[in-house]
């Protein structure tokens, strides 16, 4: 056999891309005055809302002798260091006060910062931009802002419903994307007697193209056994609908399904919490199942079993990726894997050269596999 025959070898590195948005954690989770552990890139994060509404986001220590700001008392503007009583404004993380020093001693306290990231709020969760390079921890200067801002679900009318679902993987970030668009461990995985089974199996061909920093499944019909298309179905007419998928650095899964003037979009995101752990976050909007009270029900119940199928599949994983075996991806199943990992490859290349990223892919690709 040829060696291009063979299957390729591949090693994921886990590295954690800096430069972009990630989602910290549910909007819902921290009220107003409120402060939140998070964790992004091992870089540990105190999430807050002011009293205004406003969310915010601080590295979860101290500049002055690394007390954790989540222990800080905090008066919906200032957080108050629970060792020194240090005080912090909680969106640019300025240094206000310092109540040691006396009168004649002349320390500029304005020009401390404790580490301050970009925040927003977008569909229903708080953002943290993570600059690249990371800031210290502690300094004399004004965190910059992103040029972007943070990623939204695509939406195609006024009013819509919104859910979210969450689990954390025990996976490097690498094994918690290409798990997230390998499209052979459905038959496997996602067993189910009101779904399909391992006989269902059939060829499917879909086809591909580049995108800025990703790929995208050009628009098709839904494969009979996606998810949201199943509940389509009982509501539009099968034939109008059409789904398209794009993956986008570093993390974005986008899928939109349209069927006349019914949508879902849904944006899911695999976020790096340490080398060894990531989180899924699926996060849909859709305008259909108004007049089906059971419609956002029986959606957030399917994917919950869909997401908790998938977290105990990374479980088990995790303890055969423990020593770091060499892994072997294969045509076509794995092709949207490779793409993942040379995608990374070429944007670290642009970034370490400050060129032009080189895309992986360099026109349309008719992919086949049986799932
Ligand atoms: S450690 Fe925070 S004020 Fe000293
Ligand atoms: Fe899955």
């Amino acid at each position: 056999m040829p060696q291009s025959d063979l299957p390729q070898r591949q090693a994921t590195d886990a590295l954690m891309l800096t430069g972009f948005w990630y989602r910290a954690l549910p909007a819902d989770r921290v009220g107003r005055g409120q402060l939140r552990q998070a964790m992004l890139l091992e870089v540990p994060l105190v999430i807050g809302r002011d009293r205004s509404g406003r969310a915010f986001a601080l590295r979860d220590a101290c500049p002055h002798r690394g007390m954790p700001l989540h222990c800080a008392s905090f008066n919906g503007e200032n957080l108050e260091c629970a060792y020194h009583g240090w005080q912090f404004d909680a969106h640019n993380g300025q240094c206000q006060l310092i109540p040691s020093l006396t009168g004649d001693q002349n320390l500029q306290v304005d020009r401390i910062y404790a580490g301050s990231y970009a925040c927003a709020e977008q569909d229903g969760f708080a953002w943290v931009y993570i600059p690249d390079p990371a800031p210290e921890s502690a300094g004399y200067s004004k965190r910059g802002d992103p040029a972007e801002p943070a990623p939204q679900i695509e939406k195609f009318s006024d009013t819509y419903k919104l859910a979210y679902l969450t689990a954390d993987m025990p996976v490097s970030i690498d094994h918690g994307i290409i798990g997230l668009m390998d499209p052979a461990h459905g038959p496997f995985v996602h067993q189910a007697w009101w779904w399909r089974s391992r006989h269902s199996i059939h060829e499917k061909k879909k086809n591909f193209e580049p995108i800025p920093n990703g790929f995208r499944m050009s628009a098709h019909t839904p494969s009979s056994n996606s998810a949201p298309y199943q509940l389509l179905r009982l509501y539009a007419d099968a034939d109008s609908i059409t789904t398209t998928i794009d993956f986008v650095l570093p993390n974005l899964r986008r899928e939109v399904i349209r069927a006349g003037k019914y949508w879902f979009s849904s944006l899911t995101t695999v976020t790096p919490i340490t080398r060894h752990q990531c989180r899924i976050d699926v996060v849909a909007a859709w305008n259909m199942f108004r007049r089906f009270p059971l419609g956002a029900w029986l959606l957030k119940l399917v994917f919950s079993k869909f997401v908790e199928q998938d977290r105990r599949t990374m479980e088990l994983q995790a303890e055969g990726l423990k020593h770091n075996p060499h892994l072997l991806l294969i045509d076509d199943a794995d092709r949207p894997a490779k793409w993942y990992f040379q995608l990374k490859a070429a944007h670290l290349q642009a970034k370490r050269t400050g060129g032009e990223m080189k895309h992986p892919m360099s026109g349309p690709v008719t992919l086949k596999w049986r799932s």
